[in-house]
């Protein structure tokens, strides 16, 4: 009797435990839910959502007479200031077609609504100001490109040895290196430019955000991929040695993948992030403690999507808006046109403006393609060139004889058509739109990779460094990509490979759905132009202001937007001096508060205030109640201590009957 009713017991708790969990999950339900669905409506988390709707309805329907409060003050320029650590157009093409929209709007919004528009500047090595696709765009330069092949002391081994987290480091200290430097010219440029938002590149940028914190300006940050700024236990990473879905590893793999290489990671990390801050403090930022400290309440773009991501929930504050694309691209060439349309089965190569390979791999990779020439696999390649190569003289071709090499780059073999660096970039998405070329054989970059699958290209992907190994297994496991190995490059199992991806069924069909799911998604950056703007409106409402100083100590102030947020400029501020320390005068800039009290320390995070309907309240709660361990520890010490009792109770009565029927059978042998 007693173990019946403890079973009913066990089996109420754990039904309160699936109704907790269900619970749980069907809230993240109304998160990502649709707005106007009713339940949604009535959690707080929609309401929040609610004036940033109607602000864009607002967008669309411009000659409304009553437009919301944040929408009143829109005839105020705006700036933005898009800043980024290696430059190029790979890192800088999201952030910049964000703006291009930005732009654009602010230009084509009617006269009587508003005459708001935008300007940008760029904080990047290189100069983009002529290029093609941007052209109003202004820039305070970091120094020359970004070239690979000069820092080659650098980029050399992490190229051509095993890609780990060391390689990773090689990189990121010579950022850190450069973080001072880096730091002035992102002040000079904020105290010149004046922005209302920084958007800066996650990749080793860390001078952006602290600038955008100690002038306590909005700043939104962006990446390509989500990797390392949202957790899930199943997700892992290449740069660990481990697989990026750890859906199917053994016990001792995703223990090792979850707890000892992160936490090996994590420690070098702490280093550098010690050294950093003592340069931090030299410029008057405050230190930190972790990578993500200072952005963890900031706005976050990644220009990804699932189905290129392993599947994962998101906070809020972090929005998927990729595949970002151009609207237009540049045409293919005449020369490049008339090769498409004489060859029926083209692959298309290239590994970038980045990455380069050793002269023994460019022999194998030369040999493979002469080889599927040969045996009529593809009938085409067009290769183009970085100028970064470094090939070798002479190849021998399977049967021996020695090929030179620079006949095969100049375009002396009908098969192969090679485009030189020197002439420009060679039109990517016009080629592998083409509907002759049927394979793409890439390094595995982030744009490489979109591009491929909005065309609708299989890729056969040969990753060198940074996220291209992740890229490469993320695809593969979709079933439209095969991965080779830089340290392993075979010639027969590239020809198969090739052979492959243009013949099995099933990389088709996958292909069709992920250039459906990219066409789709590449819609969002449109949605990343409306939550950077919000960000900007919101950051109006801000009660503090902020004012720059140039170097004269002339106080250059950017005026409140706002007009119409009550008490703003009577007389109740207060005004409170950073404490300013060495550099006194020359970084130095004020506070004002119109609204917290004068004794309240200076709020840090701007981001609390700012982005609040986004951030979610386990970050407010600490680890224990956040993560709701204090609930779920208590259950499961309330079950251990039942099943202990049951365990007991069991014993007792069973030997309480064992006891009895001993002396029962004791008495009858008496009485016998
Ligand atoms: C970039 O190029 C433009 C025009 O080609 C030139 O006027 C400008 O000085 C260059 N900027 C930098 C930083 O090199
Ligand atoms: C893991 O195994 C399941 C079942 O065999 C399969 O459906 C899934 O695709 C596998 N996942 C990976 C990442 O290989
Ligand atoms: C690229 O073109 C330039 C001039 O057009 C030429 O000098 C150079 O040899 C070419 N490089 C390759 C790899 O074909």
């Amino acid at each position: 009797m007693v173990s019946k009713y403890l079973i009913l017991v066990i089996i109420f708790l754990t039904q309160l435990i699936s109704i907790g969990v269900n619970a749980s999950s069907s809230s993240d339900n109304i998160k990502g839910g649709d707005s106007s669905s009713k339940t949604a409506s009535q959690k707080p988390t929609k309401t929040s959502w609610w004036p940033f709707r109607k602000s864009q309805l607002d967008n669309k329907q411009q000659f409304t007479q009553s437009k919301i409060e944040i929408d009143k003050n829109a005839k105020e320029p705006k700036n933005i200031l898009v800043g980024s650590f290696v430059g190029g157009l790979s890192h800088l093409r999201p952030s910049l077609e964000i703006c291009k929209i930005l732009i654009e709007r602010g230009y084509k919004v009617s006269e009587s609504y508003s005459q708001m528009y935008r300007n940008v500047a760029l904080v990047a090595p290189g100069n983009f100001t002529s290029h093609a696709n941007y052209p109003s765009i202004k820039q305070y330069s970091t120094g020359p490109e970004h070239n690979t092949k000069e820092l080659s002391s650098i980029y050399q081994p992490i190229f051509e040895k095993p890609y780990d987290y060391n390689s990773f480091f090689l990189e990121k200290d010579e950022a850190d290196n450069q973080y001072l430097e880096r730091y002035e010219i992102y002040k000079q440029s904020t105290i010149d430019f004046k922005p209302d938002l920084l958007l800066c590149d996650l990749l080793n940028n860390e001078a952006c955000f602290d600038v955008a914190w100690k002038f306590k300006i909005p700043s939104v940050g962006i990446s390509s991929s989500l990797s390392r700024r949202t957790f899930a236990p199943y997700k892992s990473d290449p740069i660990y040695g481990c697989h990026s879905n750890m859906e199917n590893e053994s016990f001792i793999e995703r223990f090792k993948c979850l707890i000892i290489r992160p936490a090996r990671f994590l420690y070098e990390s702490r280093q550098r992030i010690i050294s950093l801050n003592e340069k931090r403090v030299s410029v008057g930022v405050s230190p930190i403690s972790s990578s993500l400290e200072r952005i963890k309440n900031s706005l976050f773009l990644a220009d990804t999507f699932f189905g290129f991501e392993i599947p994962h929930p998101v906070p809020p504050l972090y929005q998927e808006i990729g595949p970002v694309m151009q609207d237009s691209y540049p045409p293919i060439t005449p020369e490049i046109s008339s090769f498409l349309s004489s060859h029926k089965r083209i692959m298309y190569v290239s590994f970038g403006t980045q990455v380069y390979t050793t002269p023994e791999n460019y022999a194998i990779l030369l040999q493979s393609i002469l080889e599927a020439i040969d045996r009529n696999i593809i009938d085409g390649i067009i290769w183009s060139l970085s100028g970064l190569e470094d090939f070798p003289s002479t190849i021998s071709s399977s049967d021996e004889t020695q090929l030179d090499t620079s006949e095969i780059l100049h375009n002396l073999y009908t098969h192969i058509y090679v485009t030189n660096s020197s002439s420009g970039l060679a039109p990517q998405v016009s080629i592998l739109e083409h509907a002759n070329t049927r394979v793409f054989l890439t390094h595995g970059g982030v744009s490489s990779c979109h591009e491929s699958l909005y065309t609708g290209t299989p890729m056969l992907i040969l990753p060198f460094a940074f996220d291209q190994f992740s890229n490469a297994e993320k695809l593969e496991e979709q079933g439209i990509a095969l991965k080779l190995d830089k340290k392993n490059l075979i010639m027969d199992d590239i020809v198969r490979k090739i052979e492959f991806l243009q013949l099995d069924a099933r990389v088709k069909v996958n292909l069709k759905r992920m250039q459906v799911l990219a066409k789709i998604n590449s819609k969002r950056k449109y949605r990343a132009a409306d939550l950077v703007e919000f960000v900007m409106k919101a950051s109006q409402l801000n009660p503090k202001k902020f004012k720059y100083d140039d170097d004269d100590g002339n106080e250059i102030v950017k005026e409140s937007v706002d007009k119409n947020v009550p008490n703003n400029d009577e007389g109740k501020k207060s005004t409170e001096k950073e404490s300013n320390n060495e550099n006194s005068g020359e970084t130095s800039y004020e506070t004002v508060y119109n609204s917290s009290p004068p004794e309240q320390p200076i709020i840090e995070d701007i981001y609390e205030w700012l982005l609040k309907e986004w951030i979610t309240p386990d970050t407010r709660m600490g680890f224990i109640r956040g993560k709701y361990l204090d609930v779920y520890g208590t259950v499961l010490t309330l079950l251990l201590s039942l099943i202990l009792i049951a365990v007991w109770a069991c014993w007792s009565v069973v030997s309480f009957i064992v006891n009895s029927v001993a002396s029962l059978i004791e008495g009858k042998l008496k009485a016998d």
